[in-house]
């Protein structure tokens, strides 16, 4: 059952590593207006993701209720729909969210229409609480078939079809199913924190099954940090750029609102960007690992080939690419995606300490 979304991996920004339970609607409509604002929506960046901590109470007919935070969420679904983006939000199939909101146990259709009915396009729902019967693969793909199925129904009826985020942590083999319970994109791992040690521990090392990825369902290695200060600008270069290798959702997780250019310019390459959303949809892999340097790399729907040059050492390092090995011939025509300009075939690299060196190949 494919709702026909996440053709390619979806972008946009989620509200959890900067803010946390601290996110209320003034921000999330600023940040919808930093989004326009800094080009980052015409780049591609178009979910506006509410995550935990939206979640009020029920009322006496059920119906989940916003908190206080959220005085509107119709009103507020209005606002981004005006701008052109489109408005996410989360929740959990146990009977509390992680960060012990109220969950869509024993209401999840009821819920599904009421996102639907405020306009929601995206939701997460993320396996907290209820450990007690989500225990094994057969309790947790029946839950998430469940909500997915509720969200196509409800989509159906208000005709504004809903991605489906699943969060449950690379368990039971996700990959494997999450597109037969209605799936674009699940997470493949617990939860990055902003620093070069977490991201390079999931990006080099935990990027789920490869072959799972693919149009309309992504392996999904966790939201962006770049932007949020833990690691230096060469660590989150190599952190989007692992991201786009790997055709990960890109879900920024920074203040949209306050970037410095550094910041935008790492977020809102066109170059980059185009890489991580190839229609192709193949997940980029390590092809040789030596002295703590990772050649990736990604086959494009066009024939050319990304390569990263990735040095996890704490040194530079030099590094070159080999083009016949790689199925390039001799001589391929070579672009550099960060420095935005073409480079002779035979170059040696001096790839930064933590850094990349990020190439697109045409023969
Ligand atoms: C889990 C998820 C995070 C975030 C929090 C919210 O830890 O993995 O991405 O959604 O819950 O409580």
């Amino acid at each position: 059952p494919s709702n026909g979304l996440a053709r390619t991996p979806p972008m946009g920004w989620s509200s959890w590593n900067k803010f946390a339970e601290a996110i209320d609607d003034k921000t999330v409509r600023e940040i919808a207006d930093a989004l326009v604002r800094s080009g980052l929506r015409d780049a591609g960046y178009v979910y506006v993701n509410i995550d935990d901590g939206w979640q009020g109470e029920r009322g006496p007919d059920g119906v989940l209720h916003p908190n206080a935070k959220f005085p509107d969420m119709k009103a507020l679904a209005d606002y981004v729909h005006a701008r052109g983006l489109k408005l996410g939000i989360y929740s959990s199939p146990g009977p509390k969210s992680c960060a012990g909101y109220a969950g869509s146990y024993g209401h999840v259709e009821q819920d599904a229409r009421t996102w639907a009915e405020w306009g929601i396009d995206y939701l997460k729902y993320d396996l907290c609480s209820g450990e007690g019967f989500y225990h094994t693969a057969e309790t947790v793909q029946a839950v998430y078939q469940q909500m997915g199925a509720a969200l196509v129904a409800a989509g159906a009826a208000t005709g504004r079809p809903i991605v489906y985020s699943l969060c449950e942590y690379g368990r039971f083999d996700v990959g494997a199913w999450g597109r037969d319970v209605g799936g674009n994109l699940w997470r493949t791992t617990g939860d990055i924190e902003d620093s070069y040690a977490s991201m390079a521990a999931i990006g080099f090392d935990k990027n789920g099954v490869p072959h799972h990825t693919g149009p309309g369902g992504w392996n999904d290695p966790d939201m962006l940090e770049v932007g949020n200060g833990g690691m230096t600008t060469e660590e989150y270069r190599t952190h989007i750029s692992l991201w786009a290798m790997m055709a990960a959702p890109l879900l920024m997780g920074n203040d949209a609102r306050s970037m410095p250019r550094d910041t935008l310019a790492l977020l809102g390459n066109a170059e980059v960007i185009a890489i991580d959303q190839d229609p192709l949809g193949r997940q980029g892999l390590p092809v040789r690992k030596q002295d703590g340097t990772e050649v990736w790399t990604r086959p494009l729907a066009d024939g050319s080939v990304a390569v990263g040059l990735f040095n996890r050492t704490d040194k530079p390092m030099a590094m070159t690419a080999d083009w016949p090995a790689l199925g390039l011939g001799d001589h391929p025509s070579v672009r550099d995606l960060w420095a935005h300009r073409g480079v002779v075939s035979g170059a040696v690299h001096t790839v930064p300490a933590h850094g990349v060196v990020l190439l697109r190949a045409t023969r």
